[in-house]
């Protein structure tokens, strides 16, 4: 593949999780305990066919409002997720970064975040982000609540704010937007993912459920994008 056909960067909206579950009769964290397992099949595509950045929504702000089961369940598979794979991640050269309002998170899960963080932060193979407690719009309001306190303390006149500028007052800054966001479960929606980041992204939307993607079905993906003709606006 040549160089301006892999994405530097790829997105997923890991959909599908819970219908997973309800069509074989389980409880819906069979699902999420499945998804996890797609993670690693896609993590490991990706590291194949040499992309920068995975960026993964794994949880949403609204899916706090999901039953206190399923949100502990979830909490917990971080938990474990983050247990499990720091020690493959030093390993394989992966480096693991965070976006969204990880101050909501539970101490632990954010503890050991934290650390998972500090200790991949040298690594250069892979990126792989984790979106958590994440909302394109309140990244966007975040930003801009930073932007008015810079203004306040007269470090800003206004001039000085361009669409650059603004990247880097969001949580992904240092970060390529997606070249690449791929959407399991056939839902047609962003679901206030990335808004600012996803201006000029490919989107590929399968049917597949997410704990049945695999790396198979992440690499069409990639050869799906080869195939596209990128024009960002011009002809
Ligand atoms: C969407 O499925 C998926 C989620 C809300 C969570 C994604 C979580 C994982 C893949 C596993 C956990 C991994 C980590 C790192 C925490 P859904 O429940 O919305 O599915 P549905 O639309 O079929 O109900």
């Amino acid at each position: 593949m040549s160089k301006s056909a892999l994405p530097r960067h790829v997105a997923i909206i890991m959909d599908g999780n819970g219908r997973w579950a309800q069509q074989r009769g389980l409880p819906r964290l069979v699902g999420h305990e499945q998804g996890s397992k797609s993670i690693r099949a896609c993590v490991e595509g990706a590291m194949e066919a040499g992309v920068e950045f995975l960026t993964l929504y794994a949880f949403s702000s609204e899916n706090w409002k999901r039953p206190a089961p399923e949100v502990e369940g979830l909490m917990r598979l971080l938990e474990r997720f983050l247990d499990d794979k720091l020690k493959e991640m030093l390993k394989e050269g992966v480096r693991l970064q965070a976006i969204g309002r990880i101050s909501e998170l539970p101490p632990i899960c954010q503890r050991k975040l934290a650390e998972a963080i500090a200790a991949t932060a040298a690594n250069t193979r892979l990126t792989v982000v984790l979106a958590l407690s994440y909302s394109g719009r309140v990244e966007i309001v975040d930003a801009i609540k930073g932007i008015v306190r810079e203004a306040r303390e007269g470090k800003l006149t206004g001039e000085e704010i361009t669409p650059e500028f603004f990247s880097d007052r969001l949580y992904t800054k240092g970060i390529p937007d997606p070249d690449l966001l791929i959407r399991t479960s056939g839902e047609m929606r962003v679901s206030n993912f990335l808004l600012w980041q996803l201006s000029y992204t490919e989107i590929h939307v399968t049917p597949k459920l997410w704990p049945d993607f695999g790396k198979e079905d992440f690499l069409a993906a990639l050869a799906d994008y080869a195939g596209r003709n990128r024009r960002f606006g011009g002809i």
